[in-house]
């Protein structure tokens, strides 16, 4: 085997965010650039000669070459081996769970989530340890920081994996084994789910549609809802991932589902719909005209665990990121088990799993997910609500007012505004830190502020200290707004503003959450003088 040392010098903004590197395609494409960070990421970890990596991506635009290029750094590294999906494709979660299954080293995934793809869009990088979930910390500043002193590379001298055939070959002296992306996911999706009973739902007047967006989750459903569980052809909508998305965005929202949304709107709406994202961690669930927040949808999980084989004995515990909405806090406080709150990212969860402290965790920007993996998993939440729904006999709907009924409904949105001047953002940020500690006791409208802070959280596993996760204010009766700038974002800053509140009387719980939060909303926005400091009067997204 050949090893070429190639030298280089540090790139300028290698931080990777919550979820890894993510910048422009031609950004990844500039001489060195991808090659810097794969050999920072390498160089960040000790005690991978000759054991495996698992590598893949979304399939989005540029997946290709980067894999033939991180499967020659990977031999002249030294890995021994590398678990590769068939057409260099795992979606987030099938990669944790073959990381875990296959106790490989790490893995190296390509991704970008639900940003769009393409030549002009974006592409990512992101490593994930051996319990399969996203490097913590320490790993991503290790890896961030090797990247400011980088001066060579590795690289072997050897052709191209033809990476649409599975079985194994040969780059330099690792071995490479293309595997079916799908297998190993569908296995333990049937380890958790009644899929007698599924298929029983599907078989019957039952009707569901399923928007994989273009995107990868697109083989994972036709394979385990058409085929194994025999839902007619056609239930998985836009099912084959392209490199573009077909020019979509590949966001499982309201917005960017819209054709989802519109048959779920329709006259002949079918029972139940889903989506999911680019890399198929994240979940959109809807009902006959009926939208779950994903805050909901985790509170609903949690409160009907029991009635699904691979949680039927209960839940350790629960957790969600600090700005989604506190339906499951409710949930937890009733099954006495604990409810942890973390900063956003789905990384802090990790710690939490593998410490079986909890079960089940997610957050409100369509992320839900538990111990089975160590990445949020979008067709696992369809196959939890599937099972939900085959058990309990009713509608989505049903299922959901239900639990307001019985839980009070937390009422939520999140507004965001987008490509803002990240000077601009920042100094709104700092403003509001400043103020603090003036805020207590201070009434707003009908809203006095109970207490504020600046987020920090101490992991209770390992005692590493997270600071600066967003500034909350908490109003007297439990209201909040949270302030927080996205860590995602790939243009300017994007400002996000939670808001909440929760109303226990059923009589109230038809209205729409922009009415029921009028006042907060407009609370919010003053209090940071948003148009003032940013010259934005709305918000470019509602949630
Ligand atoms: C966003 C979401 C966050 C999620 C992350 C990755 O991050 O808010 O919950 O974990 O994408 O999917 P943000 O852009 O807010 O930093
Ligand atoms: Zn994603």
């Amino acid at each position: 085997m050949t090893i070429k040392t190639v030298s280089t010098q540090p790139i300028q903004g290698q931080k990777p965010g919550t979820s890894g590197l993510r910048k422009k395609v031609r950004v990844f494409q500039q001489t060195h650039y991808l090659e810097n960070f794969v050999q920072s990421i390498f160089d960040a970890l000790e005690g991978y000669q000759g054991q495996t990596l698992v590598l893949g991506g979304d399939g989005r635009y540029y997946n290709r070459e980067a894999l033939q290029i991180i499967l020659k750094m990977a031999a002249a590294n030294g890995f021994g081996k590398v678990l590769i999906g068939r057409g260099g494709l795992f979606s987030a979660p099938a990669a944790s769970c073959v990381i875990r299954k296959y106790k490989a080293f790490g893995g190296v995934l390509l991704s970008a989530s639900h940003n769009p793809g393409g030549p002009n869009e974006d592409f990512g990088i992101k490593y994930n340890i051996s319990a399969g979930g996203p490097a913590p910390e320490q790993v991503t500043n290790a890896i961030f920081e090797r990247s400011q002193h980088i001066d060579r590379y590795l690289i072997v001298d050897a052709p191209d994996v033809n990476l649409d055939s599975l079985g194994e070959s040969q780059v330099g002296d690792m071995k490479v084994n293309v595997i079916d992306p799908v297998k190993d996911y569908a296995e333990l999706m049937e380890h958790l789910f009644d899929f007698d009973r599924l298929s029983a739902l599907l078989a019957g007047n039952f009707s569901m549609r399923f928007d994989a967006m273009n995107a990868i989750t697109g083989p994972y459903a036709r394979a385990i809802l058409e085929e194994r569980l025999g839902a007619p052809p056609g239930t998985v909508m836009r099912g084959t991932p392209l490199p573009d998305f077909g020019g979509a965005h590949p966001d499982p929202n309201l917005v960017h589902a819209h054709d989802l949304v519109e048959l779920l709107d329709g006259p002949n709406a079918p029972d139940f719909g889903a989506a999911s994202d680019g890399d198929g961690d994240r979940n959109m669930i809807l009902g006959r005209h009926f939208f779950v927040t994903p805050s909901d949808s985790l509170a609903v999980l949690a409160a009907n665990a029991h009635l699904v084989p691979g949680y039927h004995r209960g839940l350790n515990g629960v957790a969600r990121s600090m700005p989604t909405s506190q339906a499951v806090d409710r949930v937890a406080e009733v099954q006495g088990i604990p409810c942890y709150e973390t900063p956003t990212g789905w990384k802090f969860f990790g710690n939490l799993l593998d410490a079986k402290r909890i079960t089940l965790c997610g957050e409100e920007s369509f992320g839900t997910g538990s111990d089975h993996v160590r990445e949020k998993d979008g067709l696992w939440a369809v196959l939890f609500w599937l099972n939900v729904l085959a058990k309990r006999g009713e509608s989505v709907e049903e299922i959901v007012r239900a639990h307001w009924a019985r839980f009070g409904r937390n009422y939520y949105t999140r507004h965001d505004y987008e490509a803002i001047d990240s000077e601009k953002a920042q100094g709104l940020i700092d403003a509001l830190r400043d103020r603090l500690g003036e805020l207590p006791g201070q009434t707003l409208g009908t809203y006095t502020v109970d207490w504020a802070d600046d987020f920090s959280y101490t992991d209770p596993v390992d005692n590493s200290v997270s600071s600066h996760q967003g500034i909350r204010v908490v109003f007297k009766g439990g209201a909040r707004v949270v302030y927080r700038l996205s860590g995602t974002g790939t243009e300017g800053a994007t400002l996000r503003v939670y808001i909440e509140r929760h109303e226990p009387d059923p009589q109230q719980h038809g209205q729409d959450p922009q009415t029921a939060l009028q006042e907060l909303i407009s609370i919010a926005r003053d209090l940071a003088q948003i148009e003032g400091r940013t010259g934005r009067a709305e918000p470019d997204v509602i949630t």
